[in-house]
């Protein structure tokens, strides 16, 4: 009898789903969210034929060397900056991510992060919660915010989730501008009623400015002092795509100094560590990377990485097929054998 394949789970994950995993793996799973050191992490895909990661495990050349049995890396997460895709190939490791089950959830994020800036949910709760309304003679013309009906709303990125994203604006009669690598087939610019538009019109143009790009060398600080100065004062920022995307600190000046009216914020540069000029500006809402966390979709996700190792290591019915893989190259020059 074959010994069952070794896996390693770096982040506590739903019972149901690692009860899924263990009908065919040997399974270590962390019981709670710690950050690790290289040299563990090294050394702890080193004891494993897969590993399932978050986006705080940076799996490298480094944490690869010498790593001669590690098979497959399965992200918990669509964006998948922090995995080498070149080390892993070169190492002939399969990198697998989690598309598209959290495209509706994420979208939906970015517009509850548009309306809490915009009508300054966040602020006003913690007013009321302080206790500050009753005898406070709440005058009619406070807490007032922007109206999102009728604005412009621009995209930048217009993948699946940007595209989610524009989906959605026909609800609030909204414009849509989109600026992107390449431009979107008619039919999809038509379902999305978007308009593609230089990154220089959009930032001009746009009332509501949500990022979905993903986050590469190129697109670090994408938004900086030099683009905020190019938008409107009265124009809302949001990013849902990742941290670094966003020159953090030249964004808080700009809420600071009234460039732009507000932003709201879903991942930050080195979070969990957040700006601290962020911190105090009521006109940011921030939360700590949750775009994706509906329990719906968190499960969904945690199911699709599982998926993938069970295929990758030839398992269940997609045995030799893992539903999404990022570098699949790696995959075709495998002998997968059936369990
Ligand atoms: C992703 O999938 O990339 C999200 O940021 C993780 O929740």
């Amino acid at each position: 009898m074959t010994s069952k394949p070794k896996v390693w789970v770096a982040r506590p994950l739903f019972p149901e789903v690692l009860a899924r995993l263990a009908q065919v793996a040997e399974v270590t799973a962390e019981t709670e969210e710690r950050p690790r050191s290289p040299a563990e992490l090294k050394a702890r895909l080193a004891e494993v034929d897969a590993a399932v990661v978050g986006l705080t495990d940076r799996v490298d050349a480094a944490a690869l060397e010498g790593n001669q049995r590690l098979k497959v890396v399965a992200n918990l997460g669509v964006g998948h900056n922090n995995l080498d895709l070149d080390a892993l190939t070169q190492a002939g490791v399969l990198a697998c991510n989690t598309p598209d089950v959290l495209t509706e959830s994420v979208a939906d994020f970015g517009w509850a992060l548009m309306l809490a800036a915009a009508r300054r949910i966040g602020a006003a709760e913690r007013w009321l919660r302080a206790g500050h309304w009753p005898g406070s003679h709440m005058r009619f013309d406070d807490w007032l915010g922007l109206d999102l009906h009728g604005r412009t709303l621009g995209i930048l990125g217009m993948g699946r989730i940007g595209q989610a994203v524009a989906r959605r604006a026909g609800g609030f009669g909204m414009p849509v501008l989109y600026h992107n690598r390449s431009r979107l087939p008619a039919a999809v610019e038509q379902e999305c009623r978007a308009t593609l538009v230089s990154k220089a019109e959009l930032l001009a143009r746009a009332d509501f400015l949500v990022l979905v790009l993903p986050f590469t060398a190129a697109n670090h600080h994408a938004i900086g002092a030099a683009e905020l100065a190019q938008m409107k004062r009265s124009a809302v920022l949001v990013n849902i795509a990742r941290g670094g995307i966003v020159d953090d600190a030249a964004l808080a000046a700009a809420l600071r100094e009234g460039t732009i009216a507000a932003a709201g914020l879903d991942v930050f540069e080195g979070e969990p560590a957040v700006h601290p000029d962020l911190l105090v500006l009521d006109n940011a809402v921030l939360s700590p990377h949750i775009a994706s966390a509906s329990a719906a979709t968190r499960r969904d996700m945690a199911n699709l990485a599982i998926d993938n190792v069970i295929a990758a290591l030839g398992y269940g019915e997609s045995a030799g097929r893992p539903p999404t893989p990022l570098n699949p190259a790696v995959f075709d020059r495998w002998a997968i054998r059936k369990a």
